[in-house]
């Protein structure tokens, strides 16, 4: 995800921002930029890769004591959405004067509407970004006063934002605003520092003062005024950070994992916004680059992918076949590429990849692209080679996934499969009202993960019991069957446990005989179609000794009755309840991993991208 870092004070700008941006580092970008003022002017300076790039290009760039004297300024290390990561898409962005400079974090959502409207007054973009068209509005807007012109910009906007604004006019003040992403600014002696998460900040101060949504603040080496975007004046106390710049990296969280697992709820709302029309009960997936015809000549859905992503496609081949009512088939990539599969251009290949670099995965594309297939990514990265490659697909906009162990790309690949799913339905026998109650439900998945999240108290409680087993069993049906897959990948993954995840009808038979007295045996039985039966397996396994950890609807006493513990999982579409369920399973499995003393965020022999077969 991208960061931000703003500085105002007596040391040297350039320098303050590129530590600041270093501290941002592990969030994961592309592309890094930074903006000072110098003799009135607004300059510049912006790269590709990594900050260490930037670095060496301004100093070898720029005069040798623009270094020392320039106090103010912005930075930023970008994380491509809107547009490749070249250096033209680097923030810092320019208005057309380019007397203001702008960095931004989030997304403009109404960015084509405004772009369009300021073209027509005349002006000219030079960047795909959604950035670029804000800088330009705040120009716009601009009539001698900086802060106004952010104000009635910002009134036009529509989205995300967490922003940093420079002007040549006014090189004492630093203009900063937040909505959904955030901001920090740290009061400093003689200084401030504002930064979207405040390990860019700790090297200056423990001081700071977070915005909230909808607040704007002017910033100046000794002050920092917030206000509303009404220009009314609200009151933000000064905290103090207490931790040290490792913990801040993770958000306070013990582990990546943790962090990434607790950002669901955001990244999710990320993945799904902009995305559904409710009017027409369909999806908006314009990165598909399908017409509707074309979708409904379809013959056939076959997605590939490997590991997370594998399951993931998994749940999609039960969306597919129940809502857009078209053939689906799942095939681990690897294999794919060698069993000279057949393939004609009434297949749609959806390459399922959350770094997009994936070895297998990547040959798979090359294969059905070969064979002349319609050949769609869903990534995470943007730009990634799977991404590049198939020119076609959706972004999943997770934000960056540092722990090896896959959580929020899972959960934002479902979600966008369903999306997927729903678009094909509405060409085929889905009817809009049918349409539209399925876009409501996709709607509330942020919510309905947040629900589980807020339970990991209790789900480390629970996993105490269980920290010490040697194996595992997990069972689902129908579209739980996958999930239950994914929830032994995760639990085998990090805490080293041996999990299985079987189809609930399969255990008996044959690996039933593997159940001992407290074998833990986690049962996904939440209150959809082919529950009774799963509840006729769990039967069995008791009998046989086996403890077990149910997955259950809320107020679903009766089944709960037949665990031995019970999370709960708010009740919604059978399909959408793969979601939270999985994220209960991320919990159960980093909780159990964590009493364990494992190596969470980097477990032994994994690596976060397989770019080897
Ligand atoms: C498991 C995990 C892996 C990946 C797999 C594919 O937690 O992360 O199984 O899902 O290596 O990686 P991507 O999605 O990057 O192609």
């Amino acid at each position: 995800m991208c960061g931000i870092v703003g500085y105002i004070g007596k040391a040297g700008a350039p320098a303050v921002l590129i530590n600041g941006l270093k501290r941002l580092e592990y969030r994961g970008y592309d592309s890094a930029g930074l903006a000072v003022i110098d003799d009135e002017r607004v300059v510049v300076a912006k790269s590709p890769g990594k900050v260490a790039a930037l670095s060496d290009r301004a100093r070898s760039e720029w005069p040798e004591e623009r270094f020392e004297t320039c106090t103010s300024g912005i930075a930023h290390t970008r994380w491509a959405t809107h547009g490749p990561p070249t250096e033209a898409n680097a923030h810092p962005h320019l208005d057309g004067s380019g007397d203001i400079a702008l960095v931004h974090n989030g997304i403009i959502e109404n960015y084509r509407a405004l772009r369009a409207r300021l073209e027509g007054k005349g002006h000219h973009f030079e960047s795909d970004t959604d950035t670029e068209v804000l800088a330009h509005l705040i120009g716009e807007c601009d009539k001698g006063d900086l802060f106004q012109a952010v104000c009635d910009a910002l009134h036009q906007v529509e989205g995300t934002f967490g922003i940093a604004v420079l002007c040549s006019r006014e090189p004492e003040r630093v203009i900063t605003a937040r909505r959904g992403s955030p901001i920090v600014i740290g009061v400093g002696d003689g200084e401030s520092i504002i930064a979207s998460d405040a390990s860019a900040i700790l090297a200056h101060t423990q001081r700071v003062i977070y915005l909230d949504d909808n607040d704007i603040a002017i910033v100046t080496a000794d002050s920092v005024e917030v206000r509303d975007l009404n220009n009314i004046p609200v009151t933000r106390e000064i905290a103090e950070l207490g931790f040290d710049a490792e913990a801040a990296e993770k958000g306070g969280y013990e582990h990546f994992m943790l962090k990434e697992i607790h950002e669901q709820p955001e990244c999710l709302a990320n993945a799904i916004r902009g995305r559904l029309d409710f009017d027409l009960g369909t999806a908006v997936l314009s990165g598909m680059g399908t017409s509707p015809r074309e979708l409904a000549e379809l013959d056939r859905v076959v997605i590939v992918g490997c590991g997370t992503s594998l399951h993931a496609g998994l749940v999609g081949e039960y969306a597919f076949e129940d809502l857009a009512d078209i053939h689906a088939e799942v095939e681990q990539a690897a294999e794919f590429r060698y069993r000279n599969p057949i393939i004609g251009s009434r297949d749609m290949v959806i390459s399922i990849s959350q770094s997009g670099e994936t070895a297998d995965t990547l040959a798979a594309v090359r294969e059905a692209v070969q064979k002349g297939a319609f050949v769609m990514s869903l990534c995470n990265v943007v730009g990634s080679t799977i991404a590049r490659e198939t020119g076609r697909g959706v972004y999943l906009h997770a934000g960056p996934e540092i722990s090896v162990a896959s959580t929020k790309a899972f959960t934002c690949q479902v979600a966008v499969l369903l999306m997927m799913a729903l678009k094909l339905g509405r060409g085929r026998r889905f009817s809009r009202e049918q349409g539209m109650r399925l876009a409501r439900e996709i709607e509330t998945i942020p919510e309905l993960v947040e629900r589980v999240v807020a339970q990991s108290e209790k789900i480390r409680k629970i996993a105490a019991d269980y920290a010490d087993a040697e194996h595992a069993f997990f069972i689902g049906r129908g579209p739980m069957y996958p999930v239950a897959l994914e929830g032994a990948l995760k639990l085998k993954e990090i805490s080293y446990i041996h999990a299985e995840g079987y189809h609930a009808a399969e255990l008996k038979h044959g690996p039933i005989a593997l159940l001992e007295q407290g074998t833990p045996v986690i049962a996904l039985a939440c209150d959809i179609p082919g529950r009774d039966k799963t509840l006729g397996n769990v039967e069995e396994c008791r009998a046989r000794g086996a403890r077990i950890v149910g997955i259950v609807s809320e107020g679903d006493f009766e089944v709960a009755e037949c665990m031995d513990d019970a999370i709960y999982i708010p009740r919604c579409h059978p399909l959408v309840a793969t979601i939270p369920t999985v994220v209960a399973l991320q919990l159960f499995a980093y909780h159990i991993a964590n009493i364990r003393g494992c190596e969470i965020d980097q477990p032994r022999n994994l690596a976060k991208s397989v770019t080897v077969e």
